[in-house]
């Protein structure tokens, strides 16, 4: 049986987590550029950095695809804010909701990963991007933010890292329960 972790990942935190999930399930993991084809897998996991609510990649590799019978989709998010976080939640389920059809979002199982930020990194674009976000942002009182926006308050500027591979175990275990 076929399966595949697919990654789209900018500065690495989600390519970490991928080759982490490919260590621990021995499913091969490869970047969404290589462009896999995905008719033969049982099992697809696709996992993707959060950009502006979008998910790296995702559009690309799977707008347009339909899972056969027996397919299943796993969607794992890495991003800055707290997944734990419910209206987090919500907000990354409706960039999910711009970027795939459905049918396709309702049959995928979703899950949350925390990657980190290193701005010294980061693209002169990107670099931009978040000044003038925090900056527009900041006028507002901290206790008003969402906490999406909060996390990009407090680690603006710094290097912050919240990578846990321990919160792979519970897509672990899915993963081992649709083998058996
Ligand atoms: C331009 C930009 C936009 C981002 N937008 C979001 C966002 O909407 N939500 C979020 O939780 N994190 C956001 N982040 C943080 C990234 O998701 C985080 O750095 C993640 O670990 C990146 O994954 P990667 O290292 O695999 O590329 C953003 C980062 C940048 C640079």
């Amino acid at each position: 049986m076929e399966r595949i972790i697919i990654y789209g990942s900018q500065y690495g935190s989600t390519r970490r987590y991928a080759e982490k999930l490919s260590a621990q399930t021995g499913i091969p993991a490869v970047s969404y550029k290589q462009a896999p084809n995905l008719s033969p897998m049982k099992t697809i996991i696709y996992m993707g950095g959060l950009y502006a609510g979008g998910v790296l990649g995702l559009a690309k590799t799977l707008r347009n695809y339909s899972l056969q019978d027996g397919q299943k989709l796993f969607l794992v998010t890495v991003g800055l804010a707290d997944p734990k976080d419910s209206e987090n939640q919500g907000n990354i389920y409706a960039s999910l909701q711009r970027q795939l059809p459905p049918e396709l979002l309702a049959q995928a199982k979703i899950f949350h990963l925390r990657g980190g930020i290193h701005y010294q990194k980061l693209s002169f674009g990107h670099r931009t991007m978040m000044k003038l976000l925090y900056q527009s942002l900041r006028k507002a009182p901290l206790e008003k933010q969402t906490a999406e926006n909060r996390a990009l308050i407090e680690t603006y500027g710094k290097q912050v890292d919240f990578t846990d591979f321990g919160a792979l175990e519970p897509i672990i275990g899915e993963i081992q329960s649709e083998m058996l």
